[in-house]
């Protein structure tokens, strides 16, 4: 098994990216056929997000545009409860059709965050997209629509994700130990 060592912890080869290529390609397919039309404000949650996002979006052949925010709700290895805001979003939000791209969805402090956000700043309609999902820790009612892969309460790193700002560069996925 594939490990790797960060910062005294170590981490084992969790999902590789040819599996993370595929859960990418899925979302594209549903989204294309969900959002034609509609030209849709993709929303990417810097920093994490930013290689999904990529990837995502070079997939999908329809008309959309894209606006960043940058949040930071993790200290370590888990979610602190609160979110600072460095990016924000503004009224462009406006009766548009908004769709966050998250890498990961935890807890929901984070897409709590963001619904209430751009429902405040007037969105007609909010998505959210999310590479991956825990289901055991999610606390909020809020509709995760789009979601790449199911995964258990593990910390992971890679293709995004940092441990204590380091992992995100590696192109495959890997959980701690
Ligand atoms: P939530 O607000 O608890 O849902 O946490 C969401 C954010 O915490 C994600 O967008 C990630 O940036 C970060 N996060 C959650 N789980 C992990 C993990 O396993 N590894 C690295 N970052 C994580
Ligand atoms: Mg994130």
């Amino acid at each position: 098994m594939k490990q790797i060592k960060i910062k005294e912890k170590t981490f084992s080869l969790y999902i590789g990216s040819d599996q993370i290529a595929n859960a990418v390609k899925n979302i594209a397919n549903s989204i294309h056929l969900s959002m034609s039309g509609k030209c849709p404000l993709f929303v990417p949650v810097l920093n994490g997000s930013f290689i999904f996002a990529a990837d995502l979006l070079r997939q999908l052949n329809i008309p959309c545009e894209l606006f960043f925010m940058k949040l930071s709700s993790y200290e370590g290895v888990r979610s602190s409860g609160n979110i600072n805001v460095s990016i924000d979003l503004d009224n462009r939000v406006k009766g548009r059709t908004v769709v966050f791209i998250e890498d990961i969805v935890d807890t929901g402090n984070t897409v709590k965050y963001l619904y209430d956000r751009a429902m405040f700043l007037g969105a007609s309609e909010i998505v959210f997209v999310t590479l991956l999902f825990k289901p055991e820790m999610y606390r909020q009612n809020i509709k995760i629509s789009y979601i790449g892969m199911e995964i258990a309460n593990d910390f992971i790193i890679g293709y995004g994700l940092d441990y204590d700002g380091l992992g995100r560069n590696l192109p495959d996925i890997y959980k701690l130990e």
